[in-house]
């Protein structure tokens, strides 16, 4: 990752990425396999405002996000909405001993396209730590295949002055593999605030190999 907090310096509403409501394709596959009442792990949660989401519905919520602006955010949001959730600053590509109790399903939007390569490895072994055997976890990030954001090539930089890695199937499959049994993995659009997104999908669980 290039930059630690990406929140700072920039007005909430002008954020990019920020939607009050999570997409489609993460709300199908949440509810579809975990019922409400799992405990749901939000890797990346920026301001909370997914994780809010999932609390209002009944889901048990952690979240973890490297900036400390996104976990002051996202505490008073639940403080706000009376919501009950356990949020953490902490840098996923750190060495940590964070433990928690057991997650059913771990969900990452958006996130692993701030990681760069060097960096993966280690990021999905702690997200493994974190996970127990059955647990479900779905990443979704950006596509090398998308030709609309950023120009071309596997680097792009982004309006707020962010460069983000854009991957291909073929990576994420590699580096997941390792850890996680893969369940399902394609390309998929996702809807932007100006223009579509395309992605990599990629849902696992984790299992004994
Ligand atoms: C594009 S934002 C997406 C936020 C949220 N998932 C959403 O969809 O609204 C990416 C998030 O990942 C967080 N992030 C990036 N690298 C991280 C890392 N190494 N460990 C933890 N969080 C990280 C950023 O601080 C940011 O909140």
């Amino acid at each position: 990752m290039n930059e630690k907090d990406i929140y700072k310096g920039i007005p909430c509403d002008k954020i990019p990425w920020i939607h009050e409501t999570p997409p489609g394709i993460l709300i199908n596959l949440i509810e579809s396999l975990a019922p409400p009442s799992s405990h749901l792990l939000d890797l990346g949660c920026g301001l909370g405002h997914y994780a809010a989401f999932f609390a209002q519905k009944g889901y048990k919520i952690s979240g973890i996000d490297i900036s400390n602006t996104a976990i002051k955010h996202a505490k008073q949001l639940f403080e706000t909405k009376k919501l009950k959730g356990d949020f953490y600053e902490f840098d996923l590509c750190k060495l940590s001993d964070i433990t928690l109790s057991p997650i059913n399903l771990a969900y990452e939007f958006e996130v692993l396209h701030h990681v760069y390569p060097e960096y993966r490895e280690l990021y999905v072994q702690n997200v493994c730590k974190l996970l127990a055997e059955g647990s479900y976890y779905l990443s979704i990030c950006f596509s090398e295949k998308d030709k609309n954001f950023g120009g071309k090539g596997k680097y792009r930089k982004t309006p707020i002055g962010t460069e983000l890695y854009f991957s291909s199937v073929k990576e994420i499959q590699d580096l997941m593999s390792q850890h996680f049994r893969i369940l399902e993995i394609k390309e998929v659009e996702l809807e932007g605030k100006t223009i579509p997104h395309q992605a990599v999908f990629c849902l696992m669980q984790k299992v004994k190999f």
